[in-house]
């Protein structure tokens, strides 16, 4: 099926966000051509480092104006394109009916694009292992591209918290159906990424993820353990440079076909606790302080603490399949803490709680 030649014409919606502002980085530094999609274009707090990139200069990444809300708003953006990341998030993840409306108005301007080649879809490993009753885990411990989440569970809805795992896999669906009864042809593969960890690009990002914020709370000094994803579940991770390598190498794989999914992560994982001590590790000269790490979870959770934590240690992370139809060598955790760090600090100002230098007299 068609990739994406080299020096192509690439849409990227969400082009601000923490994923997307890194897929147009590497879009551009491989020679493509980028139109950057953002909610709007007169935010310079959200777009200002997309201004700022050189390539703005020249006039090969522009940026342009619209919302997944109202259909049709991509079609002159994508008319000409030969490929379209779609990266966004959606406005809401609990309706799964507006979910699809989304997916539908990206195929519709992409029928209408009369150019468009390949779209990768922005999905998550949410789709692959976000389990209504974790114990599925416990049957199906290898996480690959060929599972997905227990969908005859009853529980599995977005009442109880399933609406975003729900939503990833209506969109995969979405767009690899849309693509096959397709005369225009074109095909979609979808990426799944874990947690993405590294340096963010505009102060805006600090507060997204969530994985770069619960850092930013880290070094503040206000660490609470984050029971989001599942009660005790390690980070997965997949450094966000890497990701962008990945979507990008998927725009221009010509190893992959219409309907495929790839799982973006390094198959690294790491406690919450690990990670607050990964900072000090890496970066000693910071002092950093992280102070008591609280514990927020609900007795019913605290009481399994250990048979939780033994679940998602007992799962199997593959990437070999992204890794055969790709290149690319994923980073290890601690380089990306590293350079999340670092950019929080340095971007957004973050400031860190920290130990008085040896030698500092108190009182
Ligand atoms: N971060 C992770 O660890 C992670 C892991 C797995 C999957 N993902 C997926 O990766 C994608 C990007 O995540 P991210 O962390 O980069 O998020 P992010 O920093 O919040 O960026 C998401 C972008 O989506 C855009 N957006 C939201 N609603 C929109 C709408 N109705 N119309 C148009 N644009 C809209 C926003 O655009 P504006 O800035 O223009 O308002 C925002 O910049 C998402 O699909 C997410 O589900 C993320």
């Amino acid at each position: 099926m068609p990739a994406v030649p080299q020096h192509s014409t690439i849409a990227v919606t969400g082009a601000a966000g923490f994923i997307g502002g890194w897929v147009v980085r590497d879009l551009l530094e491989r020679g493509h051509r980028v139109r950057g999609c953002v909610r709007d274009v007169a935010d310079e707090s959200r777009v200002g480092f997309l201004t700022a990139m050189p390539a703005f200069a020249s006039g090969r990444l522009t940026l342009h104006a619209a919302d997944l809300d109202e259909p049709g708003c991509f079609d002159d953006i994508f008319r000409g394109c030969d490929g379209v990341a779609h990266v966004s998030h959606v406005s809401t993840y609990d309706d799964p009916e507006y979910v699809q409306r989304t997916c539908d108005h990206i195929v519709a301007s992409i029928e209408r694009s009369g150019s468009v080649r390949r779209a990768v879809v922005t999905s998550s490993v949410a789709a692959v292992i976000s389990e209504a009753d974790i114990t599925e885990l416990v049957r199906r411990p290898i996480c690959d591209e060929d599972r997905y989440p227990d969908e005859s569970n009853p529980k599995r809805s977005p009442e109880r918290g399933q609406g975003y795992s729900i939503g990833k896999v209506i969109a995969q669906r979405a767009f690899a159906d849309a693509a096959a009864s397709s005369a225009a042809g074109w095909d979609a593969i979808t990426v799944c990424p874990a947690d993405n960890v590294g340096p963010i690009q505009s102060a805006h990002q600090q507060h997204g993820g969530p994985w770069q914020h619960l850092i930013g709370r880290m070094l503040q000094g206000r660490c609470e353990v984050f029971q989001g994803t599942g009660p005790y579940r390690p980070w997965m991770t997949v450094d966000v440079r890497d990701d962008a390598a990945c979507h990008a190498g998927l725009l221009e794989s010509d190893l992959v076909a219409n309907g495929e999914r790839y799982i973006a992560w390094s198959t690294e994982r790491r406690s919450y606790e690990d990670v607050v001590a990964t900072i000090d590790r890496v970066l000693p000269e910071l002092r950093h302080d992280p102070g008591p790490i609280v514990d927020p979870s609900p007795d019913r959770h605290r009481a399994r603490e250990a048979e939780f934590r033994g679940i998602w240690n007992g799962l199997e992370l593959r990437n070999d399949r992204i890794r055969s139809v790709v290149p690319i060598t994923f980073r290890p955790l601690d380089v990306s803490v590293r350079d999340c760090v670092e950019s929080l600090i340095a971007v957004a100002g973050v400031e860190v709680h920290r130990r008085p230098a040896e030698g500092d007299s108190h009182g």
